[in-house]
């Protein structure tokens, strides 16, 4: 079992970095990947950097040049779902694109769906790893956890407008910028993932603000999960 760890920014990855026990460091596509153990597993953690490209090629190379055997997500991300507030987990059950768009081509493809037939646009996490991130919830302190859809796309949202229309038209949870292609990633390589969000901003017009005041916050949240998880699985 080898265990790949993915965070897109410094704040999302700075705990799990500070609580492996590095033995290796190495360099692919302008990224580095921190090999080491938490609690007896190995694990390959690195920063993807933002948005959907870089999370996927980082996915890749995790399988091709690590052998990685499951794929977790760690990070922050705003709300859809209205019950949600600001520290709460969520655990994805599936993650999709909502900013793919080939409606105009086709009302075969609505938004959100990648146009070609008979391909998947909702990728399902494995419930086994959905399952052990249920149970390490338990173990985090005062947190309050919802399982659902997470979204992905290649825009900070910050609109009611917007969180509205996405938790209609796809019953999102969480709405953020690479899960979707972690999800998309794995599937291609049938490796499980799972993602786990904690939310930092509402993605509504606060969210700019609340998004930098509160991203350590959530991003420890969600940390604290991955650690409980590594000591489960
Ligand atoms: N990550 C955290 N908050 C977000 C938001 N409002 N939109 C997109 N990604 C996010």
């Amino acid at each position: 079992m080898r265990i790949g760890i993915i965070g897109a920014m410094d704040e999302e990855i700075h705990y799990m970095k500070q609580a492996l026990d590095i033995y290796g460091e190495s360099n692919y596509a302008k990224t580095t990947f921190y090999e080491g153990t938490y609690a007896n597993k190995e694990v390959v953690l690195c920063k993807s950097g933002v948005g959907k490209v870089n999370a996927a090629v980082v996915t890749q190379l995790l399988v091709d040049r690590f052998n990685v055997t499951h794929i977790m997500f760690t990070g922050v991300a705003g709300a859809l779902h209205p019950e949600l507030e600001i520290g709460d987990i969520v655990i994805s059950t599936s993650a999709m694109q909502h900013d793919i768009d080939a409606s105009a081509l086709s009302p075969h493809f609505p938004q959100g769906t990648i146009p070609m037939f008979g391909y998947e646009s909702d990728f399902a996490a494995d419930p086994s790893l959905v399952n052990l991130a249920e149970k390490a919830a338990s173990k985090v302190s005062g947190v309050s956890v919802r399982m659902g859809r997470v979204l992905s796309g290649d825009q900070f949202i910050a609109s009611r407008t917007l969180v509205e229309k996405y938790y209609q038209l796809f019953d999102g949870a969480c709405i953020e910028m690479e899960g979707s292609a972690v999800a998309q990633t794995a599937f291609l390589n049938d490796v499980p993932f799972v993602v786990i969000r904690s939310i930092s901003d509402k993605a509504n017009g606060e969210a700019a603000v609340n998004f930098t005041e509160f991203t350590k916050l959530a991003a420890k949240r969600s940390s604290d999960m991955i650690e409980e998880m590594l000591k489960a699985i």
